[in-house]
């Protein structure tokens, strides 16, 4: 059986490596749009790739409506201004909500008018699309890399995973300076979600021996480099590490797919809006917990890798001392639990079983080693209180 890896035609990284977007982009396209957030423009980051585009001669226009959450209305709001303005490739520039909602505006700016996204719910979405250039400004989605985007179905309250080639973004930009004005809580929530990437990769059925080469680094860096950007956000030498480590991170979960932790995770920031990276932080342990029984090496390996565990810890040992780290590890980085973030138990157990059909709908739970019924998803989810 062959493998199958996909990633962007290009990827530029390397601090300020961003004022040289026009040589990289030169006849990709006439007029831009910049796909962002208001975050974006406040904190002078839209400024950086304006002066880019200025210097190459290349006109643009700035849809700052990508906040967190995109909707299928970001969506629609982002492709009317692509289409009136005249515009003819995409520039996405934030962590994941911008550069999903500019995946989502690029495919839905070739269908017909009147064409609802969620018509492309578990189809491969493989069309001719605008160039797409992505520059994450946090270390964690991995969504430059990646041919996947979450639009929130705001009719159904359903986080949709829509995927295919075409959405792989065509240029990647790794500047870890734009990861600079992260504050600590969101260095930790991103942080987190890069490490989930990465360890669900690994532990994926779908895992295949380039993905591993991917994960394996990606989770030593962010081991080692979450802590110290958590501490201290101008390290920038850290930085760049956990930039990279998302951009590795991000190309193994594309090729194996991501697991249990994401699978959880979607259905509680449908409900309980609650930001992706810190519902997977509050799921992780819990989660491996439930995995490790039926992949104990590859944790394992894991382990080693997180200096938890010694060449010769028994595997199963090993891939205790793993769930035991990643615990310690998201406590260390100020993950707060559901309660703290002000969900009240009664609420959540009313969603109990919404929420684990949601995320066997999803498919990723099915991608762990142990494949988790409905009722053990449920189990899961009641351990958060
Ligand atoms: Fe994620």
């Amino acid at each position: 059986m062959g493998y199958t890896f996909m990633v962007p035609a290009k990827i530029i990284s390397g601090e300020n490596v961003i004022a040289e977007l026009g040589k990289h982009i030169e006849g990709k396209g006439k007029k831009a749009l910049i796909v962002t957030d208001s975050f974006m423009v406040k904190f002078g980051n839209v400024a950086k790739v304006e002066d880019a585009l200025k210097k190459a001669g290349l006109p643009y226009v700035i849809f700052d409506g990508a906040n967190s959450e995109p909707t299928d209305k970001i969506v629609e709001a982002g492709l009317g201004v692509y289409q009136q303005e005249g515009c003819d490739f995409i520039i996405a520039l934030g962590g994941g909500s911008p550069m999903d909602t500019a995946k989502a505006i690029g495919f839905m700016s070739t269908v017909p008018v009147g064409t609802k996204i969620s018509a492309f719910m578990h189809k491969n979405i493989d069309m001719e699309v605008p160039y797409l250039v992505a520059i994450p400004t946090t270390a964690g989605t991995g969504s430059e890399v990646t041919k996947n985007t979450i639009i929130s179905d705001t009719e159904n309250n359903v986080k949709m995973l829509l995927g295919g080639p075409s959405i792989i973004p065509a240029l990647a930009v790794v500047d870890p300076t734009f990861t600079m004005t992260a504050p600590p809580k969101v260095t930790a929530a991103t942080g987190i979600d890069a490490l989930c990437h990465a360890i669900e990769a690994y532990t994926s059925r779908k895992a295949q021996p380039l993905t591993d080469t991917f994960a394996l680094s990606a989770i030593a860096k962010i081991h080692q480099n979450l802590p110290l950007c958590y501490a201290d956000g101008k390290n920038v030498k850290a930085r760049f590490a956990m930039s990279l480590a998302a951009l590795e991170a991000g190309i193994a979960f594309n090729n194996a797919s991501v697991t249990i932790v994401h699978g959880m995770s979607r259905p509680i920031g449908a409900l309980f809006h609650i930001a992706h990276g810190v519902s997977n932080a509050i799921l992780l342990p819990a989660c491996m917990e439930f995995a490790i029984e039926e992949n104990t090496e590859r944790f394992a390996d894991i382990a080693r890798i997180m200096g938890v565990a010694e060449e010769n810890t028994p595997a199963k040992a090993a891939a205790e001392a793993f769930v035991k780290e990643v615990a310690r590890f998201c406590q260390a980085v100020g993950i707060p639990t559901l309660a703290e973030l002000g969900v009240e138990k009664e609420d959540f157990f009313a969603q109990l079983d919404k929420m684990a059909a949601d995320a066997l709908e999803s498919g990723s739970p099915q991608n762990t080693m142990r494949v988790p019924s409905k009722d053990e998803l449920i189990e899961i989810y009641k351990k958060l209180f």
